[in-house]
């Protein structure tokens, strides 16, 4: 495990050395780097800045194999181009590593993401996707770089509502009964229409018989009071409905461990204690009845202040009682230094209120980040929140089968030799990374519309287009036979590999980002970007009729580089990358 110091870091480091300060380097395309450092520095020390900056370039060492060429420009920026042979032994060092040159954190921390939270008895809808997607990309970004990382799905689990189903269940007891030959997706789906089913039919009783709801208002007295009988019929919903979750889960590609399932329920015992802690210390103050924490910028439309509700006048503990328990348990129990919740932006509200109130209680210390990471709202075609036409929330499922309907229709179209059971697996591949890929590439909190058409496009930002593009480039290297991949250093490079090799170097500084952010979308347009510059280079760079073998061999291994920086960039946002489309 050898981290790779990158051309920009060498650069940068040379051209600071000369200078004397901080040369602020970036990307250019009047040259490979342009450094604006020079401005800043003479503007302080009251110095011309082309004259400084034509010290600079006397300073640096002549001959130099990592720079080939600096020249001053405009006002009086450096402009940076870097030696070919620099950029492919810069990459043979990538290649050499298992890592490819992505450092681990020398100092990891612990952190706890929430993500992936549905509800018990419910189905799940479009809102669970971004979360799942989102949070399953950051779980892999940040353990690859080395942090600690805990999972918590904080499924809603929990609450009045288990009143009304538990009491069904009791005077139904056969509703939940499995057929034998239950499994698999079948399985998940059988769970759920059982449960869809009990709901309905509960819910109708409750409406109409007033004795009945006065016996599911007892129970939820019975399920908070820990009455056993009560607390086994609760478990079969929880239980019942984790079947479902797994088979969704499973058809989108995702693994959610038993143990990191921590809903609701698991931080009961809390409850108390967090309310009389808020209390004592006077942060939550009693409102009408009602345990209230108060904050001078949070007021409704009336300009009445709007109050985080930590306990109801009846009693009742609500979705904040709970939060504010985990954090207890998340920082306490779990030492962790950064808590992560991937959570619709529409509770933005929420969290903002929960951890303000965390930060007074002493819960959450200044060594403790948390950070709400928001999405937007998945939007149809119209505008509008993606609503089925009879204007009901989209079923999850419904929407992973129809991408990879899609998928296999394209897949078809494209790659006619296949047979179609591999036409099936892949689709399974390409659909269902059409979906992550779509959700992953969009910035955080933004909406965007939900348009599989352009999802399994294979032109265009899409996963897809990343997918064929690794496949094309693996089909190369198969074929290649004999010859194999080897730097070449001494060989010039043309534009099309200079641009290619430039942007695998930045791989390591691309996730160095997306984890200092959690923003996986700049992963998504990086390797959007990497897959641009193979086509370009496979279009412009013959790699098998190469002129010389060395040439071959050096494509060769420009080829093999970006097939494995493409498949663990894909593999880090949870998207397949098959060897054969
Ligand atoms: N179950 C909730 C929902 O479906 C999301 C839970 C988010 N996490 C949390 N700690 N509040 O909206």
């Amino acid at each position: 495990m050898a981290s790779v110091n990158s051309l920009s870091a060498s650069i940068q480091q040379r051209v600071a050395d000369a200078l004397g300060a901080d040369p602020l380097l970036r990307r250019s395309d009047r040259a490979d780097f342009q450094a604006n450092g020079v401005l800043g520095l003479a503007k302080r020390s009251k110095q011309n800045p082309r004259e400084l900056a034509a010290q600079v370039v006397e300073a640096l060492p002549a001959g130099d194999e990592l720079i080939a060429a600096v020249e001053v420009s405009g006002p009086g920026f450096l402009n940076i181009t870097v030696s070919d042979a620099a950029i492919t032994r810069t990459l043979a060092a990538r290649a050499a590593d298992d890592r490819l040159g992505v450092p681990v954190k020398p100092e990891p921390g612990t952190t706890v993401i929430d993500y992936a939270q549905p509800n018990v008895a419910k189905e799940m809808h479009v809102g669970h996707l971004r979360s799942s997607v989102i949070g399953d990309a950051l779980v892999k970004i940040l353990e690859f770089e080395g942090e600690t990382v805990i999972r918590r799905h904080h499924i809603g689990d929990w609450g009045t509502q288990f009143g009304m189903l538990i009491q069904y269940l009791v005077e139904h007891p056969h509703e939940l009964d499995h057929e034998a030959s239950e499994a698999g997706e079948e399985a998940g789906e059988a769970s759920m229409s059982r449960l869809n089913r009990l709901y309905k039919a509960s819910r109708t009783v409750f409406d109409s018989d007033e004795e009945f709801k006065t016996r599911s208002r007892k129970r939820v007295v019975d399920l908070q009071a820990g009455d056993p009988e009560t607390l086994a019929m609760w478990q079969r919903f929880v239980d019942e409905s984790k079947i479902y979750f797994n088979s969704v889960y499973d058809k989108l590609d995702i693994a959610i461990r038993d143990e990191d399932v921590v809903g609701e329920s698991g931080y009961n015992d809390m409850l108390v204690e967090t309310c009389k802690l808020l209390e004592e210390s006077g942060v939550a103050v009693r409102s009408n009845g009602a345990l209230c924490v108060f904050f001078d910028d949070v007021k409704g439309k009336d300009g009445e202040p709007v109050p985080l509700i930590v306990q109801k006048a009846d009693g009742g503990f609500g979705y904040a009682a709970t939060d504010l328990s985990a954090i207890r348990d998340r920082t306490a129990d779990l030492h962790a230094d950064t808590l992560l919740y991937v959570v619709d932006s529409r509770q933005a509200l929420h969290f903002k209120m929960v951890f303000e109130t965390a930060r007074r209680a002493g819960w959450l210390t200044d060594e403790v980040t948390a950070l709400h990471i928001p999405f937007g709202t998945l939007l149809g075609k119209d505008g509008k929140p993606y609503k089925t036409r009879s204007g009901e929330t989209f079923r999850l499922v419904d929407l992973l089968d129809e991408a990879v309907e899609r998928a296999a229709t394209v897949i078809r179209e494209k790659s006619s030799e296949l047979t179609d059971e591999e036409v099936a697996d892949r689709a399974k591949e390409v659909g269902i990374g059409a979906i992550k890929y779509a959700d992953l590439s969009t910035s955080l909190g933004r909406d965007y519309v939900f348009d599989l058409d352009r999802m399994v496009s294979l032109n265009g930002d899409t996963s897809v287009y990343l997918q064929y593009a690794y496949a094309r480039n693996r089909s190369i290297l198969r074929k290649a036979g004999d010859a194999k991949p080897v730097a070449h250093p001494e060989l010039p490079l043309a534009p099309a590999e200079r641009a290619l090799g430039l942007l695998l170097d930045e791989f390591a500084e691309t996730l160095a980002g997306v984890s200092e952010t959690y923003e996986p979308h700049k992963l998504a347009s990086y390797l959007y970007a990497l897959a641009s510059a193979y086509t370009t280079f496979f279009d412009q760079c013959p790699v098998l009729k190469a002129e010389t073998p060395e040439l071959r061999e050096n494509r060769l291994f420009f080829c093999d580089l970006t097939a494995r920086t493409l498949r663990q960039g894909m593999a880090l946002l949870g998207i397949r990358t098959p060897e054969r489309l």
